[in-house]
């Protein structure tokens, strides 16, 4: 395992020169873009750059854009020193960890809205939080300019928006999903968890097991509004305090499943102050 201190730059100059003397030496680059806090799937995205593209940049920025007023910025978990050598031990080579005025400066006026699948689900219930990751994703994509970027799809309707974003302006870029880490009771791992006491926790470990059934149930024919609101149910007796979406949809557009087509189970729900999110093919 790598243990050497990990390169940090902080602005753009920086960045950009390390990524040109890689590529004058004939590497392909890799981006993992993150807000740290980082646990084994982040982990992950790590190794998967690194094996496709052999130089790894990760970035570290706490996005206030994709914070609503009422939401965790300021408690988001912040350590970049353990991050870094978790990063290094990965296999990482560089950690891009601009602060807030390098990445938004005095006078930052643009703002990227993805329209469509931003729409529903996430959309519906955080409406400023996609036009806030999509900023800052097409920012890093821009300052690195890698030859792919890599995203969990825990964070499913980030990715879809994410992958729409980089066709529709035709960034050079390929936007790589990575499969959910979860723990061993099935919980999707998330720098959020940590926020859990140890019977929030507890209930946590229900929610992949409830879609898990709800899948089986719409396999079997249950009509999907049923299989919704059964799921929701389930979620609230199994103590979660609110349930803010359990949908079944399209795996590329989020719209209504259609016969034939792919579909993805999504769900949101609340422990006490923590918003929980997970996702699975159906
Ligand atoms: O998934 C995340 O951690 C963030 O939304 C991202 C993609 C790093 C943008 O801030």
């Amino acid at each position: 395992m790598n243990s050497s201190p990990l390169p940090i730059v902080r602005d753009v100059a920086g960045l950009r020169a390390v990524v040109r003397d890689w590529r004058r030496a004939g590497a392909r680059v890799g981006l993992t873009p993150t807000m740290g806090a980082l646990h084994a799937g982040h982990l992950s995205l790590v190794r998967a750059a690194k094996e496709r593209c052999g130089k790894v940049v990760a970035s570290l920025f706490v996005n206030p854009r994709q914070f609503g007023p009422n939401e965790d910025f300021d408690r988001y978990p912040r350590d970049e020193a353990g991050d870094a050598a978790l990063l290094a031990g990965a296999g990482c080579d560089l950690l891009y960890a601009p602060d807030r005025t390098a990445m938004y400066p005095a006078g930052f006026a643009t703002s990227v809205t993805v329209a469509d699948v931003s729409a529903p689900l996430e959309g519906e219930m955080r409406p400023h939080f996609f036009s806030g990751v999509a900023t800052v994703v097409a920012k890093l994509l821009l300052q690195t300019m890698p030859d792919a970027a890599f995203f969990g799809e825990k964070d499913y309707q980030q990715l879809l928006v994410i992958q729409q974003m980089a066709r529709d302006l035709d960034m050079p870029i390929a936007i790589i999903g990575c499969p959910t880490l979860r723990e061993q009771d099935g919980l999707a791992m998330s720098s959020r968890n940590a926020y859990l006491n140890a019977e929030e926790r507890r209930i946590a470990g229900r929610l992949n097991h409830i879609l898990h059934d709800a899948i089986k149930a719409f396999r079997n024919g249950d009509p999907l509004v049923g299989v919704e609101s059964e799921a929701a149910r389930h979620l609230v007796a199994a103590g979660f305090s609110k349930v803010d979406y359990v949908a079944i949809r399209d795996a590329e557009t989020l719209a209504a499943p259609a016969a034939g087509r792919a579909c993805r189970i999504l769900a949101a729900a609340w422990l006490g102050k923590t918003r929980l999110i997970d996702n699975m093919a159906v």
